[in-house]
C-alpha cells in the first residue's frame, strides 16, 4: 500500500508518499481500499499539530474517505468484503488502504458514489446535528451561514433549504457566493466587500436572521451576534480564521438569544444512535436527490499537497476529493 505519512507535524510540505506493508485487520476491524478521501480542515490542522486531537507519530492523515472492504478481523459479521463503505476514522485516508473499526463503517446504498460518500459523513453530519438538534431550526426562519462555499458551508446551505429555512449566504468572493446561488441560497452578502450588518439589516427588514453558521469565527463573530434575532441561536462550529472570538455577556441577554456549541465527533461518540439516525436521515435525502457534496476538485492522491494548498489558501468551493483510480 502507499500513503501519506507525517513524520513530523510542522504542516503538509513535510508528509510524505511512501510504500508500506498493507496492513492485516484485527479484530473487529475491516480493511478498506480506499476509492476516495475527501480533505476537510482539521486535515490541514493536525499536520500543523493545531487540532484537539494529536495523534501518536507517525500518522497518515485523512479524517473521511470511502471504498471496498477487501478483509473483515475476526468477529466482524455485519460487513463482508466486496461491501462498499465510506467511514470518518479521524485519520488513515490518505492512502490507497486503511484499516478501521468495523463500527465507523457505513455500509454504502447502491448508486452513493465514492467521490460523495467521501466528503459527506464529516460534513452533513455536523451540519445536521448543528441545524436541526443544535440550533433547532424551523422551517420560514432565517439562516445566515458564513464561510458559505465551503465544506459545512455548502452542506448548511442544502440542509437549510431542505428544513424549509431561507438561507442567507455570506462569503468572502462574488464566485463563492455565486455557488452559493447555484445550489438553492436565497440571498448573499459578501463580506469581503459590503457591510455584513447592514446588508443583514436590510434583508430581514431589521429583525436579523435567527439562525447563525459559523465555521469561520475570528472578527465576524462579535458583529454578527450584534445583529441576530429575538431568540436567535449562534452555532459555534468552528474558527478557520484563525482566532477564537470572545463575546461580552450582556449580548446574549439583550437579544434573549443563545450561543450554542457543535461537536459533531463528541455527539458521534456520546450518542451513536442518535448519530446512527442523522447519518441514515442524510442518506436517504442524498438518495432523494436533497443533498449532494458539492465536489470542488477531484485530484489523484499522489497530488495531495495541491489539495492542500488550495484549502490552505482559501480557495475551495465545496469540498476537495482525492482519489485512487
Ligand atoms: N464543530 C464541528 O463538529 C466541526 C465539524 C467539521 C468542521 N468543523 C470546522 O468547520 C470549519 C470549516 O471546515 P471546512 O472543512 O468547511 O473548511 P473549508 O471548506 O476550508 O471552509 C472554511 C471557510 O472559512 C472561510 N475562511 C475565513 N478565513 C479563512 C482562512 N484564514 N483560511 C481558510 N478559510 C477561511 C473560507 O470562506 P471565505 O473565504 O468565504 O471567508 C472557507 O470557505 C473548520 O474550522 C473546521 O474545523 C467543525
Amino acid at each position: 500500500m502507499h500513503a501519506w505519512l507525517c513524520e513530523n507535524p510542522i504542516g503538509a510540505d513535510a508528509l510524505t508518499w511512501k510504500e508500506l506493508p498493507t496492513p492485516e485487520p484485527k479484530a473487529g476491524e475491516v480493511r478498506i481500499a480506499i476509492r476516495a478521501a475527501s480533505l476537510n480542515f482539521p486535515d490541514l490542522l493536525i499536520v500543523q499539530n493545531k487540532y484537539q486531537m494529536k495523534p501518536p507519530l507517525p500518522f497518515v492523515p485523512g479524517s473521511e474517505y470511502a471504498g471496498v472492504i477487501e478483509a473483515v478481523g475476526a468477529g466482524v459479521t455485519d460487513l463482508k468484503p466486496g461491501d462498499s463503505v465510506a467511514a470518518c476514522g479521524g485519520t488513515g485516508g490518505f492512502a490507497t488502504h486503511v484499516c478501521v473499526p468495523a463500527s465507523l463503517a457505513i455500509l454504502l446504498h447502491k448508486g452513493f458514489a465514492f467521490d460523495d460518500a467521501a466528503a459527506f459523513i464529516l460534513t452533513y453530519g455536523t451540519t445536521h446535528h448543528a441545524l436541526l438538534d443544535r440550533g433547532a431550526l424551523q422551517a420560514g426562519e432565517t439562516l445566515l451561514v458564513l464561510g458559505a462555499a465551503g465544506g459545512v458551508g455548502t452542506a448548511a446551505i442544502q440542509i437549510g433549504k431542505v428544513v424549509g429555512a431561507r438561507v442567507i449566504a455570506a462569503a468572502s468572493s462574488d464566485e463563492k457566493l455565486e455557488l452559493c446561488r447555484s445550489i438553492g441560497a436565497d440571498a448573499t452578502i459578501n463580506y469581503a466587500s459590503g457591510n455584513l450588518r447592514e446588508e443583514l439589516r436590510a434583508l430581514t427588514g431589521g429583525k436579523g436572521p435567527d439562525v447563525v453558521y459559523d465555521p469561520v469565527g475570528g472578527d465576524l463573530a462579535e458583529s454578527v451576534f450584534r445583529s441576530i434575532a429575538w431568540r436567535g441561536r449562534y452555532l459555534v462550529i468552528g474558527f478557520a480564521q484563525g482566532g477564537i472570538p470572545a463575546l461580552p455577556f450582556n449580548l446574549p441577554l439583550l437579544k434573549g438569544a443563545s450561543v450554542v456549541g457543535v461537536f459533531w465527533g463528541e455527539f458521534a461518540r456520546r450518542e451513536p444512535k442518535a448519530n446512527a439516525q442523522v447519518l441514515a436521515e442524510l442518506a436517504r435525502w442524498y438518495a432523494e436527490g436533497k443533498v449532494k457534496p458539492v465536489i470542488d476538485q477531484r485530484l489523484p492522491m499522489p497530488e495531495l499537497m495541491r489539495a492542500y494548498e488550495r484549502m490552505g489558501s482559501r480557495k475551495v468551493r465545496g469540498k476537495l476529493v482525492m482519489t485512487n483510480d
